[in-house]
């Protein structure tokens, strides 16, 4: 049963409520809240989804928090559904492995999902610990051989694994830190978890990418963090932790892998973290120009999105959705595009197949509809995967199917 959602106040990393609105993005309902097609149609629950920033440490967030038990206990999210993702984590296991950690020392992924970058370690000696709290996911992983929790890591999760496997050489977090609301508490965890001489290496979109290239779909409720790498350091500060390296990938639109170790063992830093903070002062992240330029953005981006399909709608072209993933229902949701305008939407993970999307109540398709009923035009909700996915369709491409990309500004490829 879904429950109300819940407003703070204040900034989860400094406390200040010296708060200000980014962008609302309206009442949506949770964006992997899929709807089973069969069962009646009831009203969705549908919580407020606006962005905000801290004037004081420059955190972006939202304020209005979906309970963690409603949106993450079963997940629909699996990591293993593009070619992109998990070779990207197999670079990062490689180099946990090479420069991290030993045989016999603990690697702690929180967030764990699947399975598969713990399963790169699988004969190396390291010892691997999974902690995913969507069941259906860490059964997934189980089934790959991956030792998994079953649990948020929360207090009892935490002494749990120091009490029964020891302290952490890594603790692995990726696309999960900016899932958490109370950050202050989770970063103790994380701190009392790692080993004096251990390494906190995560992983989260980053802000610079989501303001330039207009991703405002990547907001919805599961993501209440935006992080840019000032306030991030801020957050290490509370568990004693200090980065000493950072890289930025193309990975999810733009993210960015932080290194951090306790402070008395971080005595070599990186000159890429003091660069990538004096260019994040540079682009006015402690000023309100690049959030007001963001907004107007992306009223734009709607006006133009919404003209062109509408256009493509009055010439009887007929137009479908490619990828359903998470971000694409808060696009649709908040441009108010429904099944009047996309007859389906294709998507390629099974357990999201059959459903219909919350909100809008588009049905998700097998890939197989797809090719035997394409459309004129695809919108690709997976932009992410934009190189992965047209090289995949060529065939749709050379019979004359186009996709519509609509991030950072719609464009027909
Ligand atoms: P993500 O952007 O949250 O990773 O989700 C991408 C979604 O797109 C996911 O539901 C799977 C789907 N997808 C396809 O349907 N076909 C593909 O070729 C790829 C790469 C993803």
């Amino acid at each position: 049963m879904a429950q109300p959602h819940t407003r703070r106040t204040d900034c989860r990393i400094c406390g200040s409520t010296r708060l200000s609105s980014v962008i609302d993005l309206g009442l949506q309902p949770p964006a992997n809240a899929f709807l089973d097609a069969s069962s009646p149609p009831v009203p969705e629950q549908r919580h407020p989804l606006e962005l905000f920033i801290c004037l004081s440490c420059n955190h972006a967030q939202l304020l209005d928090v979906v309970p963690k038990e409603d949106l993450f206990s079963h997940y629909l999210y699996f990591s293993t559904t593009s070619r992109t993702i998990p070779a990207h984590f197999a670079g990062l296991a490689k180099e946990v492995q090479e420069r991290h950690c030993a045989p016999g020392d603990l690697v702690v992924e929180i967030g764990s999902n699947d399975g598969v970058l713990l399963s790169s370690f699988q004969g190396t000696g390291v010892r691997v610990l999974g902690v995913e709290p969507a069941t259906n996911v860490a059964t997934a992983a189980r089934a790959r051989g991956v030792e998994t929790m079953n649990a948020f890591f929360d207090e009892t999760a935490a002494r749990e694994i120091v009490d029964r496997y020891g302290h952490a050489k890594v603790i692995l977090a990726n696309n999960v830190v900016g899932h958490i609301d109370d950050l202050q508490t989770f970063i103790r965890l994380v701190a009392g978890t790692l080993s004096p001489l251990g390494t906190f290496i995560f992983e989260v979109p980053y802000l610079v990418d989501l303001l330039e290239k207009t991703e405002f779909d990547t907001i919805y409720h599961e993501h209440v963090s935006y992080f840019a790498l000032r306030p991030v350091e801020k957050m290490l500060s509370i568990g004693g932790l200090r980065i000493t390296d950072v890289r930025h990938f193309d990975v999810h639109g733009g993210t960015i892998r932080v290194y951090a170790k306790p402070a008395a063992e971080a005595k070599h830093v990186s000159p890429a973290v003091a660069e990538m903070i004096q260019n994040e002062v540079r682009v006015g992240l402690n000023t309100m120009a690049p959030y007001e330029a963001f907004g107007r953005r992306v009223q734009e981006l709607r006006r133009e999105l919404l003209a062109m399909l509408a256009f493509a709608r009055a010439k009887n072209l007929r137009v479908a959705g490619y990828g359903a993933p998470a971000k694409g229902n808060t696009l649709l949701n908040f441009c108010g595009i429904g099944p009047d305008i996309l007859e389906y939407i294709q998507d390629s993970t099974p357990v999201k197949q059959g459903l219909l999307t919350p909100g809008m109540r588009i049905p998700v398709v097998e890939p197989a509809t797809f090719r035997e009923k394409p459309p004129d035009i695809a919108l690709l909700l997976a932009w992410n995967f934009e190189r992965e996915i047209l090289a995949k369709e060529q065939k749709f491409r050379e019979a004359g199917g186009k996709f519509l990309v609509p991030i950072p500004f719609p464009r027909y490829v």
